[in-house]
């Protein structure tokens, strides 16, 4: 049986002082999810006050990006995934599609970035998905298959059993435009083929793929019914305690 694992990803929103506040009120309101794993992704600058607040709670911290080395050195505005995981993380997203479309992500770097953090002890969930109009020429399979072979085919079978994979179409993303859920299922059982063609059955029955793009409190429970949808990576349902909460206890 796969956890669903609820992850929030704050994106470039919400100061020290707005974190603590969001964990006051969203801690009681997940303290009884034991049936879902929880993670809160803030801004790095945020990420030392939300592991204080959620100290001693059944919610993880993670950050948003990282870099592909552990080693430190003169790589001004980066963050290794070792001091991430020094300052108290065990998640972090990669290769989000607004990393991919705004920050010359490639899925080279998804894959460096993922190695490097699995190295550092993090466990990676590492992000695919179509644009708009690759869906609408017919390219989402090719699209997904390019994304998985360059950022996680190349992954040894320890290193692939550490990430959780998350699908999430562009055009979904922000848009309030949520993919049905037989969209969404569709799309999650070709990336779940993708695994078993690489890394066989074992594995493709245990990777956690999660569906993000406006997931809100009221769609989750659709999405998540889906035999192959795993959990949720959620930008800005994430960013209200109670939204959030509605989410988690889907
Ligand atoms: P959204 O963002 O929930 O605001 O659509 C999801 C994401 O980008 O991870």
């Amino acid at each position: 049986m796969r956890k669903p694992l609820l992850a929030g990803n704050w994106k470039m929103y919400k100061t020290p002082a707005d974190t603590k506040a969001f964990f006051e009120k969203f801690i009681p309101l997940v303290a009884a999810s034991a049936h879902a794993e929880v993670a809160i992704c803030p801004p790095f600058v945020a990420i030392a006050a939300a592991v204080d607040a959620a100290a001693g709670s059944n919610v993880g911290v993670g950050g948003q990006d990282c870099y592909w080395t552990n080693k430190e050195g003169a790589f001004t505005g980066e963050v290794s995934p070792a001091m991430l995981k020094a300052a108290g993380c065990e998640w972090v997203i990669i290769g989000h599609s607004e990393r991919r479309q705004f920050f010359g992500e490639t899925d080279e770097s998804v894959c460096k970035k993922t190695v490097a953090a699995i190295e550092a002890g993090l466990r990676p969930i590492v992000c695919v998905g179509e644009l708009l109009e690759e869906r609408e020429s017919g390219r989402t399979n090719d699209v997904l298959k390019t994304q998985f072979d360059g950022g996680m085919a190349p992954l040894t079978a320890e290193q692939f059993a550490q990430i959780v994979i998350a699908y999430e179409p562009v055009w979904a993303i922000g848009t309030g435009k949520v993919a049905t859920p037989e969209i969404a299922e569709d799309a999650h059982k070709v990336i779940r083929s993708l695994v078993e063609a690489k890394s066989g059955k074992t594995a493709a029955d245990a990777v956690r793929i999660l569906y993000g793009g406006s997931v809100k409190p009221d769609n989750v429970k659709g999405l998540m019914a889906q035999p192959d949808i795993d959990g949720a990576l959620v930008g800005g349902a994430s960013l209200k305690a109670e939204d959030f909460a509605g989410v988690v206890n889907f």
